[in-house]
């Protein structure tokens, strides 16, 4: 008969479809007996019992210890992880499974794009993430503006530093219940980030390969202006995104942004949906000024034949809690400006679904563990800024 540690080795065949790792190295094996010289019992330990694949681990660790000489029957029961035996798994994950350089799953990509800058794109991004996490969404940003990147100031993380986990993930900061990453963490405040090319390849699809980011319903991709390297790279390893075009208003404004659509057309990513950003200011007394024009975001959006998600207003609390580091959303959810991101954060969700799990191959270099070293940018992953054990501090 087998010993124990031959069964034990033999169920590193049985793989959890949803971690995607074996159970033994998941300590999902709660007990192995050998009875009667011939019948082997293996009990599961399941993360919650209503566990629909109970059957596939019924069949995998049957067949897996009948192999063994010997084993004439194999007996399959299941219990549950404790609350704080589960809580030790994720820490050990450290909220992820990347063992084959995919990315982990993530419902939606949604990248926030426009043809220039400071049309709203950054500070829409950080207020519908807040809403959809305020929706009950597990959400992270990309900020993928690696030469603009304004996250880290609107989410308030402004010095932070991402700790690694002993798997020599970074993990992402969290903030607002969003899960955020920055070139901004990794420069010294208001460093020029010049690369391109290469080096911007390198840093996204390390942002993408490298980073904890777990499960999430959406991951928001603040995208810097214009049609660049950046929304090529990142239309490339995530074939699957979804685009969310800003404009304001005005006319030339549209035709700007026509061109981002252009461009994620190229590239095969769709557009899903338009925002209309400072859509009109109302003074207190209840007078309105179209100080951008009228109408930009909906002839956009016919033009496109997509939605027009929201539009939302010019007001002052949304440029002050941006530069103060709150999201308006999570501050003030009353707010007009507030309300429209809240009303098109949920018209996203109306979009999208809910669970589909996109297990995707990040394509296009091997996913070797490579540490960026552009100058000025000092590493993340050095043992000085590890995190204790895996577990995000
Ligand atoms: N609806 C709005 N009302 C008031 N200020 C806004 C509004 N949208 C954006 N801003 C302000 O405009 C500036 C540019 O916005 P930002 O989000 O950085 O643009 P982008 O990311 O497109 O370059 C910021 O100071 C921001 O606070
Ligand atoms: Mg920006």
């Amino acid at each position: 008969m087998p010993s124990n540690e031959q069964i034990l080795s033999a169920l590193e065949a049985v793989v959890d479809p949803e971690i995607r790792r074996n159970v033994v190295e998941l300590g999902m094996v709660r007990s192995i007996e050998v009875r009667d010289g011939a019948t082997v019992d293996v009990m599961i330990s399941l993360t919650t019992s209503g566990c629909p694949i109970r059957d596939h681990f019924v069949s995998a660790v049957t067949e897996a210890v009948s192999k063994l000489a010997g084993v004439t029957r194999v007996n399959v029961s299941f219990d549950v992880l404790t609350p704080q035996e589960k809580q030790k798994l994720q820490q050990r994950l450290g909220g992820t499974a990347l063992p084959d350089g995919t990315l982990a799953a993530v419902t939606n990509v949604i990248c926030v794009g426009s043809g220039k800058g400071g049309v709203g794109k950054s500070t829409l991004t950080a207020n519908l993430a807040a809403a959809l996490a305020g929706e009950g969404k597990r959400v992270g940003i990309l900020d993928a503006d690696v030469w603009g990147y304004s996250i880290p100031r609107m989410y308030g993380l402004g010095a932070t530093r991402p700790p690694v986990s002993s798997e020599r993930k970074i993990l992402p900061l969290e903030a607002f219940g969003v899960k955020v990453m920055s070139i901004g963490f990794f420069v010294e405040e208001d460093a020029a980030v010049v690369w391109r090319g290469p080096m911007l390849h390198k840093a996204l699809t390390q942002f993408l390969q490298d980073v904890a980011w777990g499960e999430l319903d959406y991951l928001l991709v603040d995208l810097p202006p214009g049609t660049g390297d950046v929304s090529m790279t990142l239309s490339q390893m995530l074939p699957h995104a979804k685009f969310v075009i800003v404009t304001t208003p005005q006319d030339t404004a549209q035709r700007v942004a026509r061109r981002a659509a252009e461009m994620a057309h190229k590239v095969n990513l769709e557009v899903i949906g338009i925002i209309e950003n400072m859509a009109g200011f109302t003074t207190p007394s209840g007078e309105r000024f179209a100080i951008f024009g009228e109408g930009g975001g909906a002839a956009l959006a016919e033009e496109l034949d997509v939605p027009l998600l929201g539009k939302v207003p010019i007001t002052m609390p949304l440029r002050a809690q941006s530069d103060g580091g709150e999201p308006l959303v999570f501050e003030d959810p009353d707010d007009p400006a507030a309300q429209a991101i809240r009303h098109a954060a949920r018209g996203l969700v109306a979009l999208t679904p809910s669970a589909l799990p996109m297990l995707q191959s990040v394509v296009p270099e091997p996913p070797a563990l490579q540490v960026i070293k552009p100058s000025g940018m000092s590493l993340p992953m050095s043992d000085a800024s590890r995190a204790d054990g895996g577990a995000a501090a």
